[in-house]
């Protein structure tokens, strides 16, 4: 099968498609063949050596985390999915390889996809879905009335937090640029802030939460527009965030909270219920796996709405 890995960090150009053998299936996983595979800022930073402390730097390494795809064979002990199940679901953040033919998964890291979305929406769902739920179940509190601001509100997480926290009866503020206006109001954003137009350091609403995603607003300055009592997540932490994030929760009441992803069955579950119940999957650039480089050279300048996907469709015997 055709798999997509890299022998050593770097840029797109360190990506290549090799001819691997099928992954052998284990007692307790399933065998999947993929149909979509979501682009994330982790694949680059993982590909690009930044986060060597987690992801090792044994190689080859494959690329891509969540995914969708339909269930070909189950392991012996495999109780919940069946050949010709339509899936979808997470790998090892650190060490996924879904950009690939066919995948293993651990019966808990997929879920069946629900059948009013797309392949390609169903893979965008699982990282940044899993992120904003992992926010906003472990590290803020989101009642009636919480006035929550999500910087970067356009991108992935950025979708699914404006979403929920709406369903959780917060008031959100997003801050996009100008090609994010018209999503996150229908997203249901109560305030939209333009990053090209204004300052948000410079308003005068003082905020329950604030979620950067964007890595533009350090806790240092988020503090000025943070209520007495309140929360900033970093969404990108390193040794040196986990370290002053430690020593600032002992002493101040605007709580410096880190998101670390742990993708969790009930995640899964969760974020197929919001998507059977219609919540905004927006899928604004699909590439062709052999397109793999112009995907990971155009996707990180952003400036487009939701997520990108690759799909598979354009591999033989499809
Ligand atoms: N720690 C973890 O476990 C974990 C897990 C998942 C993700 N993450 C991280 O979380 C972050 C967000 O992920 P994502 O998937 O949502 O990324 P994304 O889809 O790339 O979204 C980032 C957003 O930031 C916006 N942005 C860019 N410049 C901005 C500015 N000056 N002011 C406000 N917003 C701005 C972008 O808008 P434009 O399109 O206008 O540029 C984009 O909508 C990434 O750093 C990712 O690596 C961490």
């Amino acid at each position: 099968m055709k798999k997509l890995i890299y022998s050593k960090f770097g840029g797109p150009e360190v990506l290549q498609i090799a001819e691997v053998p099928i992954p052998a299936i284990q007692e307790t996983s399933v065998l999947i063949k993929v149909k979509a595979v979501s682009i994330n800022p982790l694949d680059w930073k993982i590909r690009n050596g930044e986060m060597k402390l987690m992801s090792g730097s044994k190689f080859p390494k494959g690329i891509g985390i969540d995914f969708s795809g339909i269930v070909e064979e189950t392991g012996t002990a495999v109780t919940q999915y069946k050949k010709g199940d339509e899936v979808f679901g997470i790998l090892d953040v650190f060490k996924g390889e879904a950009l690939s033919e066919y995948v293993i998964a651990k019966e808990k890291d997929i879920v069946i996809k629900p059948q009013n979305v797309s392949f390609e929406q169903a893979a965008a769902m699982a990282v940044v879905g899993s992120a904003a739920l992992q926010i906003f179940n472990t590290l803020v509190d989101l009642k009636k009335g919480t006035e929550v601001l999500i910087n970067g509100a356009s991108g992935g997480i950025g979708m699914f937090a404006t979403q929920i926290a709406k369903r959780k009866g917060a008031i959100v503020t997003a801050v996009v640029g100008d090609s994010g206006i018209q999503a996150v109001k229908d997203w249901g954003a109560d305030f939209v802030i333009n990053y090209n137009k204004e300052d948000v350091l410079k308003g005068n609403k003082p905020y329950d939460v604030v979620i950067d995603l964007s890595g533009k607003i350090p806790f240092s300055k988020a503090k000025q527009i943070m209520k007495h009592s309140s929360a900033y997540v970093h969404t990108a932490p390193g040794p040196k965030e986990i370290i002053s994030s430690f020593f600032i929760n002992l002493f101040s009441h605007k709580k410096y909270k880190l998101l670390m992803l742990k993708p969790s069955p009930g995640y899964l579950a969760e974020l197929r219920g919001y998507a059977e119940q219609g919540i905004g999957i927006v899928v604004s650039k699909i590439y062709p796996f052999h397109s793999f480089k112009k995907a990971y050279t155009e996707v990180p300048h952003g400036k487009f709405i939701g997520k990108a996907v690759i799909t598979m469709d354009d591999l033989k015997n499809k």
